[in-house]
Formats: structure tokens, C-alpha cells, sequence
């Protein structure tokens, strides 16, 4: 079964053509981060027109790198929510056409909910459930019981920033350069957290819920760096900024930061484990997904949580931790083996299918 993957939910284009639900026979993504860097952000109606102009040739290399053309494809899976709506629409309506045109299934994905099958890309088979699932990117940080690939329960998750976000900001308050997460990574991987002027603690909140915070550490980072604020109001001045710093204090400074960021989602890793297993629904597996996921420090936490939990410890291969459309591909398998497909009037939605009733 071929499946084609459209997604455009935020500033990437992405198409990708997956077989049985794990081989990835494709994975093309246009990034439009050249477009939006200068204004700090992503701009939706600049993404918007962006995804249109890319849409055309995305898909049509995802399918020539596949060497598959379009009547042999099974089914048309995309990214329905969440995201921005101008954006969503625009491979949710490419998503309508062909699939109306080849006579093939459609399936609406929700994008959060495909990054708990990436790690299943590229292995021989997709990992079992239940499972415990995390999805760690600049946008989310929430665990999730896993029935199945198909139904998820939030179990909790950040109450302020992402922990991706934290990553961002960090970025910039040490001067580490851009994208920030990677960045980040890579200057605390030349550091020590033992060198470090301080040592931050873990955002995993007071008691035993699975709730957690990273608005704090990026806090506690800021006046690592930059001292105590002088002098009151507009006339306010840091003592000093992260050009005052040498390098090596700033790897050491990003590397307690990673320590301690890493450090809250691997504790919740554990309690989650805990819950499910205090809950009767034993996991079978941990799966992480999201741009986090290719952090060199939760990446070298995985085996050891393997040996301590006593269950495989699953990422996504680099390729497929930050925004694909192989992931939908493969969530869109599991749906379609349990007889499901949508219609033609599938909408794009800009929250989620984990959004709390009653809530926007
Ligand atoms: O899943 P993703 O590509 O996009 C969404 O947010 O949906 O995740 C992007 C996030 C960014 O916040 C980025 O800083 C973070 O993933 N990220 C990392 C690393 N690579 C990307 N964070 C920590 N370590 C990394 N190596
Ligand atoms: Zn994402």
C-alpha cells in the first residue's frame, strides 16, 4: 500500500511517499525559513503563498524520487490540524484534488499525533502499543498514553513554554546562533554542566503529575548571562551580555541549560512509564517525536532508559524528528488498516484533536 503525505500546517511544504506504513520511499521538505527570518517569526500569509507556489513541485519530486507514479498510489494522507489555517488549506485542498482525481482514500491527519509514528519510519515493522508517547518540538512538550497510533490520551505536558522554544531563547541569550535548538546543542555538547557558574534545576514542577515548566530555566539562563539588572525602568541595563562571556563559559552554561531541560522530560519519561503501568496499560514502548527528538543528550538517554525500564526507547531517525510528511503517511496506514477514511468536505482545523473540550 503507497501512500502519498501532503503537509503545510507551518513553514515547511512537504510531500513523501511511504509503503505499508514504514518504508519511506520519499521525503521531500521546502523550508521557507529564509523567508521568515527576518521578521523573527513565521508570517502566515507569506507562508501561505509560499506553500502554494511550492506545493506543485514538492509533490512532484516526491513522487519521482519514489519512481511512483500517481495511479499507483493507495491513498492521499495530509496534515488537517493543527496549524495555521492559511497554510493547512493549502495542502488539505491539493489533498482533496488528487485524491478525488486518482479515486483514492483521503485522510486527514493531525500533525502531533503523526509525530508519535515517525519513529516508526525506515524500522520493519511499527512498534508496539500501548506506549508511552512524547512529543517534544517548538510547539508541544506533552506525554500521551497510546492505545494504539490511532487513539491518545494527554497525560500532561508543559504549562508554559515548549520545550523546543525554551531551546530558541536560550539560543539567543548565549549567542549560539540559528536554528536555535540545533545550535544550542551543539555548543553544550562542548561543554560541562560542572564547570558551569550555576547549575539550573528541573522544570518538573511540585508533585507527582506529569506537568512541566521550561519558562523558568530560560529565566535562570538570562541573568547567568547577563548579571543583575542595573539602574530602574527604561534606564535598566544587564551588567553584561553573552559577548562579555568567554566561549567556554558559554558552553558550559548551555550545557547545564541542556542538562537541565533534558533533565525534566527524561524524569517524566520515567513517571509516565510509572503511570501507565499504575494505570494497568503497561507500555510496550516509549516513543518520542518532534524537532527535540534529535537532541544529542535525550538521544544518549534512550538506551540507558531501555535498560533501566526494560522497553524499547524509540526516535525517529534525524530525517524524520522535525516536520515531515512521511509521518502522516505512516499514521494514515494505521487508520486505513482500521477501515477509516474521510470525505471530501474535510476540514482544516487550526487546533488539535488533544484540545481539552471547550477549549479554542
Ligand atoms: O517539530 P519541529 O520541527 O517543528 C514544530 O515546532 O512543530 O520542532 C522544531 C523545534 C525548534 O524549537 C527547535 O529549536 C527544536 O525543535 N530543535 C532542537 C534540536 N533540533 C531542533 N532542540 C534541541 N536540540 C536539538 N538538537
Ligand atoms: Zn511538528
Amino acid at each position: 500500500m503507497l501512500i502519498l503525505g501532503l503537509e503545510s500546517s507551518c513553514d515547511e511544504t512537504a510531500a513523501a511517499v511511504v509503503a505499508d506504513g514504514t518504508r519511506v520511499l520519499s521525503n521531500v521538505v521546502a523550508t521557507q525559513h529564509a523567508l521568515h527570518e527576518r521578521y523573527g517569526g513565521v508570517v502566515p500569509e507569506i507562508a501561505s503563498r509560499a506553500h502554494l507556489e511550492h506545493l506543485p513541485f514538492v509533490v512532484t519530486r516526491a513522487l519521482a524520487e519514489a519512481g511512483v507514479a500517481p495511479h499507483q498510489l493507495g491513498a492521499v494522507a495530509v496534515g488537517n490540524r493543527p496549524g495555521l489555517i492559511g497554510s493547512l488549506l493549502c495542502a488539505v485542498s491539493a489533498a482533496k484534488g488528487m485524491a478525488l482525481s486518482l479515486g483514492v482514500p483521503l485522510l486527514g491527519i493531525d500533525h502531533v499525533q503523526a509525530h508519535l509514528v515517525a519513529a516508526d519510519l525506515g524500522r520493519p515493522a511499527p512498534l508496539p502499543h500501548p506506549a508511552l508517547g512524547l512529543v517534544a518540538s517548538g510547539g508541544h512538550t506533552t506525554l500521551y498514553a497510546l492505545e494504539s497510533p490511532r487513539t491518545m490520551r494527554r497525560l500532561g505536558g508543559t504549562i508554559d513554554d515548549a520545550v523546543g522554544e525554551a531551546y530558541d531563547k536560550a539560543a539567543v541569550i548565549l549567542g549560539a546562533g540559528y536554528p536555535g535548538g540545533a545550535a544550542l546543542d551543539r555548543l553544550a555538547q562542548r561543554g560541562d554542566p560542572a564547570r558551569a557558574p550555576r547549575r539550573f534545576t528541573l522544570g518538573t514542577l511540585q508533585g507527582d503529575g506529569l506537568d512541566m515548566t521550561f519558562s523558568g530555566l530560560k529565566t535562570a539562563l538570562l541573568y547567568a548571562v547577563r548579571g543583575q539588572p542595573v539602574g530602574r525602568g527604561a534606564e535598566a541595563r544587564f551588567e553584561r551580555d553573552w559577548q562579555d562571556l568567554s566561549e567556554q563559559a558559554r558552553a558550559d552554561l548551555a550545557a547545564a541549560f541542556q542538562e537541565a531541560a533534558i533533565g525534566t522530560l527524561v524524569a517524566k519519561l520515567r513517571r509516565g512509564f510509572r503511570m501507565m503501568q499504575e494505570r494497568r496499560q503497561a507500555p510496550q514502548a516509549i516513543v518520542i517525536g518532534g524537532g527535540v527528538a534529535a537532541n544529542s543528550l535525550l538521544r544518549a538517554w534512550a538506551p540507558k532508559l531501555e535498560a533501566e525500564l526494560g522497553l524499547p526507547v524509540a526516535l525517529p531517525a534525524p530525517a524524520f524528528c522535525g516536520d515531515n510528511a512521511a509521518m502522516l503517511a505512516a499514521l494514515a496506514w494505521h487508520r486505513l488498516q482500521a477501515g477509516e477514511r474521510d470525505g471530501l468536505d474535510l476540514p482544516a482545523l487550526p487546533s488539535g484533536v488533544d484540545v481539552p473540550a471547550g477549549r479554542a
